[in-house]
């Protein structure tokens, strides 16, 4: 059994489940196959089963209402944000803080962490996936597994396999071969499952070498669950479950969402006529019921126990600020940061992302968060009194306006900030009413689990902005069917949207439509009605926004205003930014530069005052033509709930900004390696092997924008030596790990990190390996001054290759190199 001793998780009596398995019908057995609804598996009294609830993950734990302010739930930095740290014991410490989340909202498997890897530089999830390195992903990956299901939680690395990228993503076929199959893209797999311990793993949408991943019988019968002995619980990702038989012969467990679905009486009928053995169902029970002894839902009543849940504690907060601090890269700093906070007398705070900031990527990941700290606030309090603060956007960068925020709104009927929505029927009558703190709506619906309570066609929004600034006033709507606003009883506008199609389609963003009125500055009374326009297709999504913009000026009066106030300011912050329009699951990212004017406002901002801290609020690289002008540049990814705070100890010196980057930035788009993945006749091809992200940078000899493993913190060090004990090579061999001694010293003036990596040089005779590969890494601290010595570990598998069949430690001297990044590396020792 792949137990990892350490975990969190409950010990398993096999004779016990054995027995409860014996008491249960074909049917019985096969209802328990399918989910009971969108996130639960159904339980079973009569063995002392209790439903057990999964939710998404991985940088939260959404829980199990879809993007609603009435349940929300801590979040984190995005995934590629937390790897930035290269740190486990980080992840790990995350892993604890979601598990522990998870056990507050009932969640019994946390959808995460996602492994795939950020292999095409278009590919809309980068941001979900740790980084474009196989070793690196499977290391964090597993400190996450681990300190998830140390919590009790039981962590689900996904998408099982090859699921790196979104156009065509529930059909495109990858083609690739075995090695590279193996060392790259399954590598964090059997990291999380057999060292990591993981307890279920999600199979995912598309298919590889012809066979769609919910019916792989040669990777997840054959390899997972065969070779890996992985015994937890293969479910599949949501509708990805495409036959009976297929599935349940290729090693599929659990079909997610229910309660419609492949399995249930169709699996039955399979098992009667002889189709699906019934040992291969037994096989898939048993493994729920080990699933449900691990994370304590045998013989527990409900698990779902009802009734409120508490809020998120607020100690939490201050672990994620720290946290996301950790996260940030600082690409180049001229001197300028941290600023000195004592000398500042006017601050200029420029960028969209300074005055809408991203906290999260788009889709399945997304959620709403308990509390959100805006940049522009935790600056103004942080910063001196004397310290003027002024905020200019200078250019929008998302195409939507925002959703009008609560604080400016009153409930008709309740006074609260927000909102009334009614809930109608055709008659116009009100079905049910709820008080909603957001103006921006989601339902989600799936086969039998509605998308909205029965009879409703209509859904109708009413809200007061109160004392809204005299003038014009621009509000806009989206929503999936017809649209009536009407704005204090005077102006109206009617638009029709489309129905979304489908999952694929579900979280793209349709344009919004806009009215501009002038306001007196009385409140207002305000009422969105959308008419529900539901589609033929199995799963139902429903949104409603109301969006708004009072700004009096025109996209080219706020530039030039931003531009002079730069040119006047003592110290200017730029914040730049990608949002979940460009960064979400279902779609890969229609561009790679900064959208909207932001490259022209960079330009101009650097030329106004070439002392200029850019900060980055996106997580996948983008194209920065402008970036060598920039005295400073720090990329923030997408930073959670403490985003504000944790910028504002880092621009003013609180904290410094550890992260180094786990994707390779390209000077332009076509010197990345996989620009793009665009299946042709449905199918994948990874034809460039193993050469992806830093590899191939080096392989190509390309010069990147930014390397691999970059990012230089506050502090500047140098790596004085480093060592291998005598017996390296030999322990290697014998499949023991072995280390490298690093010494390295802070030559700054403050304490610091250092993340030390280890690359090392291809093999003799290996014709197909890169010039160098990541092999190791670790982080050094130290006071000013001072020498830090870490023990670098070096894996047997992390220096073996794939061929014919298995792993094997090549017998030839190898070369490793060791520095600050893939392309800073200035020790080097013989193994
Ligand atoms: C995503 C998964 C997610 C699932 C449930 C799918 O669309 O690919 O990552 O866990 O939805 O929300």
């Amino acid at each position: 059994m792949n137990h990892n001793p350490s975990t969190g998780l409950l010990p398993v009596d096999e004779s016990d489940l054995a027995a409860r398995l014996s008491k249960l019908s074909l049917e019985q057995k096969a209802a328990l196959l399918t989910g009971a609804d969108a996130w639960n598996v159904p339980g079973c009294p009569d063995i002392g089963l209790a439903p057990m609830l999964l939710s998404d993950g991985p940088n939260g734990v959404r829980g199990e209402r879809f993007n609603d302010e009435r349940d929300p739930a801590l979040l984190l930095p995005n995934l590629a944000a937390l790897a930035a740290t290269w740190d486990p014991q980080l992840l790990f410490r995350a892993g604890e803080l979601l598990g522990e989340e998870a056990r507050r909202k009932r969640v019994h498997v946390l959808l995460g962490p996602t492994v795939n890897i950020q292999r095409a530089l278009t590919g809309g999830r980068n941001f979900e996936n740790l980084s474009e390195d196989p070793l690196l992903t499977a290391r964090l990956g597993r400190a996450y597994v681990e300190g998830v299901q140390s919590r009790g939680v039981a962590a689900c690395p996904k998408h099982f396999v090859a699921n790196d990228s979104e156009t065509e993503r529930f059909s495109y076929d990858v083609r690739v071969d075995e090695r590279t199959l193996r060392e790259i893209y399954l590598a964090p797999f059997e990291e999380a499952t057999v060292v990591g311990g993981a307890a279920t793993v999600m199979a995912a949408y598309n298919a590889v070498r012809g066979q769609t991943m919910t019916e792989n019988a040669p990777l997840v019968e054959g390899v997972l669950k065969g070779e890996w002995a992985f015994d937890g619980v293969v479910l599949s990702d949501w509708m990805a479950t495409r036959s009976t038989e297929g599935a349940a012969l290729g090693g599929l467990d659990l079909a997610m969402p229910g309660p419609v679905g492949p399995y249930g009486a169709a699996l039955v009928a399979a098992v009667c006529e002889g189709r699906v053995p019934e040992k291969t169902v037994d096989d898939k029970v048993l493994r729920l019921l080990r699933l449900a002894a691990r994370v304590g839902a045998l013989d527990t009543g409900t698990a779902q126990a009802h009734g409120p849940v508490p809020p998120p504690p607020r100690a939490a907060a201050a672990q994620i600020r720290d946290l996301t601090t950790r996260t940030f890269v600082l690409l180049r700093n001229e001197g300028l940061l941290p600023l000195r906070a004592d000398t500042l007398r006017n601050v200029a705070l420029i960028g969209p992302a300074a005055v809408s900031p991203a906290y999260q990527g788009g889709g399945s990941a997304s959620l709403t968060a308990a509390r959100l700290s805006e940049p522009r606030h935790a600056l103004r309090a942080a910063l001196p009194a004397q310290a003027e603060l002024t905020v200019h956007r200078g250019v929008r960068s998302r195409a939507n306006l925002d959703p009008l925020p609560a604080a400016h709104t009153r409930n008709p009927d309740s006074g609260e900030p927000g909102a009334r929505l009614d809930y109608l029927d055709a008659d116009g009558q009100v079905l049910l009413t709820e008080n909603r703190h957001s103006l921006s709506l989601s339902w989600i619906g799936f086969p039998g689990v509605p998308v909205l309570p029965p009879q409703t066609t209509a859904l109708r929004l009413r809200t007061t902005i109160t004392a809204p600034r005299r003038g014009p006033h621009t509000f806009s709507v989206t929503g999936t069917g017809g649209l009536v606003l009407d704005i204090g009883g005077t102006q109206s506008l009617r638009a029709d949207s489309a129905a979304r199609e489908g999952v694929e389609d579900v979280m793209r963003r349709t344009p919004d439509h806009r009215v501009t009125v002038e306001l007196d500055g009385s409140d207002t009374d305000i009422t969105l009605t959308l008419n529900v326009a539901l589609v033929d297709s199995p799963v139902q999504f429903i949104e409603m926004t109301l969006g708004h913009d009072d700004s009096p000026s025109t996209e080219d009066e706020e530039f030039s205003t931003a531009v002079e106030a730069a040119r006047h300011a003592d110290a200017v912050i730029l914040m730049l930014g990608t949002s979940d329009d460009i960064e979400s699951e279902s779609f890969d990212r229609p561009t790679v530069r900064l959208p909207g004017r932001q490259d022209e406002l960079a330009a101009a901002v650097l030329k106004a005052n070439p002392d200029t801290v850019v900060v980055v609020n996106a997580s996948s690289p983008v194209v920065m033509d402008w970036a060598e002008q920039a005295s400073s540049l720090l990329w923030t990814f997408f930073g959670g709930q403490e985003y504000g705070a944790a910028l504002a100890d880092v621009l003013l010196g609180a904290a410094e900004p550890t992260g180094r980057l786990t994707a390779s930035f390209p000077r332009k788009a076509g010197d990345a390696p996989v620009p793009d993945a665009v299946p042709v006749d449905g199918i994948l091809t990874y034809d460039e092997g193993l050469l992806i992200g830093h590899r191939a940078y080096d392989a190509l000899n390309t010069d990147p924008l930014f390397p691999f493993g970059h990012g230089t913190g506050y502090t500047p060090w140098t790596y004085l030596s480093a060592a291998l004990p005598p017996d390296a090579r030999s322990a290697l061999t014998e499949g023991d790990d072995s280390s490298v001694r690093v010494r390295l010293r802070n030559t700054g003036d403050r304490p610091g990190h250092e993340v030390v990596q280890i690359y090392a040089e291809g093999a003799e005779g290996d014709g197909q390996a890169p010039p160098r590969q990541l092999v190791g890494f670790a982080v050094a601290q130290a006071a000013p001054g001072r020498t830090a010595e870490v023990d670098v570990l070096l894996t047997p598998r992390s220096l073996s290759r794939y061929t014919r069949g298995g792993w094997e430690f090549p017998d030839t001297p190898r070369r490793l190199h060791i520095g600050h990044s893939s392309r800073d590396l200035a020790l080097t020792v013989d193994l």
